[in-house]
């Protein structure tokens, strides 16, 4: 690790301007090109900015806090500087979608100071972006203290830029489709929103390290500053706090390329290294599951003629999947509590009994011999005082058979009640709702990442709190929805074909999400029906390269995959954790196109995908290592379109090598996948 510390970082800057009474003080990111600037104006009130190469990105915009039991602390504020440091090293990550990741920073710390209390403010400043957060010390006030507002806002220089963003405090936490419109006339956005300038330039606010604290949503204004706003507790309080504490990282990822903002590691960069140990237990891979024929209603998770999860179709899952050679194995509706209507169950659910139809130890008995990792399933209904009192046992029956990776789920009972969200109590009487994203939740779910590590459980998280980074920290939290992913296209109206085309550059710019592409039958309800995924076949396979999970679901049924072992293969092929990730190329909301490198091999595997509109790119495999490679290429036939023939695939193989470029068309809604490999393994 190289560490050293420098004064030189430290600039002190004449700013023109008649409101600024005290120095400014700037920090520039290690290539010079970001520069994160401080300063005061004549009440004491604190501002930042942020310009990159010169320009301003963020225009000066408020510091500080309001308390429900201590003076705010937003004026008549002093600014000193701290040492700074900078810091370039290179780490590695136990999975990722990259093994090495650079960090390379230049760091700041200022004290923020009314007299008597003082505040640390942290920055860093790196070549994609800036993070900086609030340091309080034990002694800014004794006993509770109460956040009421953090007035951290975001004012962007660009008003009339495009931002990308979905509605905070809706029902469906984030599985939404994304609204896209200027910054200012964003109403109140969940993060990460993405802003593209008319200049190309791109902005991501996010936060990172959300620990102990509530989410930080984007309240918007008339003239395009974004206020950030913590979610307030049922009874107001935005975060309840004692002795010392960090605020999670505000972050801004800034690039002047698409396919740069999307190489950014700046979220796992702030985040501390791993706490939990020996995580070896949590190996990527590739799962199918007993899963969506519940969302296709062919099965069912309550009891009944078409129960998905029995003892015999478990088996069966065991079966295809190790014969394909695949990794993992889901299974939804095992346990009790899902008979009746289960969003209503949150009190009932067990998370050790399961039905009489499905012999839990037999089946991980079964999947152990078979090498397929068991994922159980854990519903809640946010009913979480009865899954915080199960938890214990339930997880140490988990480990004593064995099972490592755990799904967990947060679906809310919406209907009659004063506000949607979490009941804190017991009783479905008591007003204490909590929203997902609130302090509150936020401790449960670390608490439930918390106690799987313990017993070397993995965790991937549905209706979780979005990603920030704390995979760093914890790594046996692999994966998360937080996204409106495939079940959509099942039992709604469905995803919009651009709506993956945005994803790179919103949700994925947090972590990874576990989406569950990888189905065939798109068309579940036959070629007449409205309902259906708008993609082609080929665009399918694509999203499991370009969506990245380090748990990737094939979601479809094993005779769908049976039906087209042409395109099935791909699957087979396909790993799950990455030596390196390139975006090759992209357009928020038109087409992405990705490189992923299996760790530990030479072959890559590529993605691509477009919106609504067909277009063609070239790839340029300058990225292959020497020698020739059999690139197998699964790509949308002459006729494909996700409308009218969505089912058009053409599988061929060609040599390829470092010189090659080749040119690939895609469809309407459609896409492409390409295995290169060095000894073609078919
Ligand atoms: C919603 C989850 O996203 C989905 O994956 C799961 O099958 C259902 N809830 C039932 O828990
Ligand atoms: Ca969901």
């Amino acid at each position: 690790m190289l560490r050293f510390f420098t004064l030189a970082l430290l600039s002190l800057v004449a700013l023109v301007g008649c409101e600024q009474q005290t120095p400014n003080y700037s920090l520039n990111s290690p290539n010079g090109l970001i520069t994160f600037t401080l300063h005061n104006d004549q009440h004491g009130r604190v501002f930042y900015s942020v310009s990159r190469d010169g320009k301003p990105v963020v225009n000066a915009s408020r510091l500080g806090f309001q308390f429900a039991n201590a003076p705010g602390f937003d004026d008549t504020l002093s600014i000193t500087a701290q040492s700074s440091t900078s810091s370039d090293e290179t780490w590695e990550q136990p999975w990722g979608e990259r093994r090495l990741v650079r960090d390379h920073h230049n760091e700041q710390a200022f004290t923020l100071s009314d007299g008597s209390r003082d505040i640390t403010l942290r920055v860093r400043a790196f070549d994609d972006g800036v993070g900086f957060r609030y340091e309080f010390p034990e002694s800014f006030k004794q006993g509770e203290l109460l956040i009421t507002d953090e007035m951290t806002q975001f004012a962007l220089a660009q008003p009339e830029a495009q931002a990308y963003w979905i509605k905070a405090y809706q029902k469906d936490r984030y599985e939404y489709e994304h609204d896209i419109s200027t910054v200012s006339q964003i109403t109140v956005a969940h993060t990460p929103t993405t802003i593209k300038q008319a200049d190309g330039l791109y902005v991501t606010i996010h936060e990172a390290a959300l620990i102990d604290y509530s989410s930080m949503v984007l309240r918007g204004t008339d003239s395009g500053t974004l206020n950030a706003e913590l979610v307030a507790a049922y009874n107001g309080i935005r975060v309840t706090q004692e002795g010392a504490f960090n605020t999670p990282w505000r972050t801004l990822q800034i690039s002047d390329s698409a396919t740069a903002l999307l190489s950014s590691n700046m979220i796992i960069n702030l985040n501390d290294p791993n706490v939990i140990g020996d995580v070896s237990y949590a190996k990527p891979g590739v799962y199918m599951g007993i899963w969506w024929g519940m969302h296709i209603r062919e099965n069912s998770w309550h009891t009944g003629p078409i129960l998905g999860a029995t003892t015999e179709e478990a088996m069966r899952y065991i079966d295809f999947i190790s014969e394909a050679g695949l990794d993992g194995f889901l299974v939804e509706g095992w346990n009790i509590g899902w008979d009746g209507d289960w969003i209503a169950n949150a009190d009932i659910f067990s998370y050790t009994q399961p039905t009489e139809f499905f012999d839990l130890e037999r089946i991980a008995a079964y999947a152990q011999e078979k090498n397929v990792a068991l994922i159980l399933h854990n519903e809640t209904s946010a009913g979480i005082k009865n899954y915080e009192d199960q938890m214990a046992d339930a997880y140490d029956l988990y480990e004593s058979l064995g099972v490592h990776y755990l799904k967990t789920g947060y679906v809310e009972f919406l209907n009659g009640y004063p506000r949607h969200g979490i009941s804190t109590e017991d009783s479905r009487d008591h007003l204490g709702w909590e929203w997902n994203h609130g302090q509150y939740m936020i401790n449960h779910y670390q608490h439930s990442v918390e106690e799987a590590a313990k017993r070397r459980i993995v965790i991937n998280m549905h209706e979780p709190i979005k990603p920030t980074g704390l995979r760093r920290t914890y790594p046996n939290f692999m994966s998360r929805e937080g996204v409106r992913g495939q079940e959509y296209n099942a039992w709604s109206n469905g995803n919009q074909p651009n709506h993956t085309t945005i994803l790179p550059f919103t949700r994925m710019m947090a972590g990874p999400a576990d989406f569950t592409p990888g189905v065939f039958n798109v068309q579940p309800y036959g070629p007449d029906s409205a309902e259906r995924i708008r993609t082609t076949v080929a665009k399918q396979l694509a999203l499991m390269v370009v969506l990245y999970s380090p748990l990737q679901m094939a979601a479809d049924l094993p005779r769908h995959y049976a039906a087209r072992p042409e395109l099935f293969q791909f699957i087979k092929d396909l790993p799950a954790d990455w030596e390196e990730s390139i975006p090759l190329a992209a357009d928020i909301g038109e087409y992405a196109v990705y490189a992923r490198q299996e760790r530990g091999s030479e072959d890559w595997f590529i993605g691509g995908i477009t919106n609504d509109t067909p277009r063609d790119v070239e790839i340029d495999f300058n990225f292959l290592g020497e020698g020739d490679f059999v690139a197998t290429i699964y790509r949308d036939g002459p006729d494909a379109d996700w409308r009218s023939n969505p089912q058009d695939a053409v599988v061929e193989s060609v040599t390829v090598n470092a010189d090659s470029v080749l040119d690939i068309a895609m469809a309407s809604g459609g896409g492409f996948a390409i295995s290169v490999m060095k000894n073609d393994r078919q």
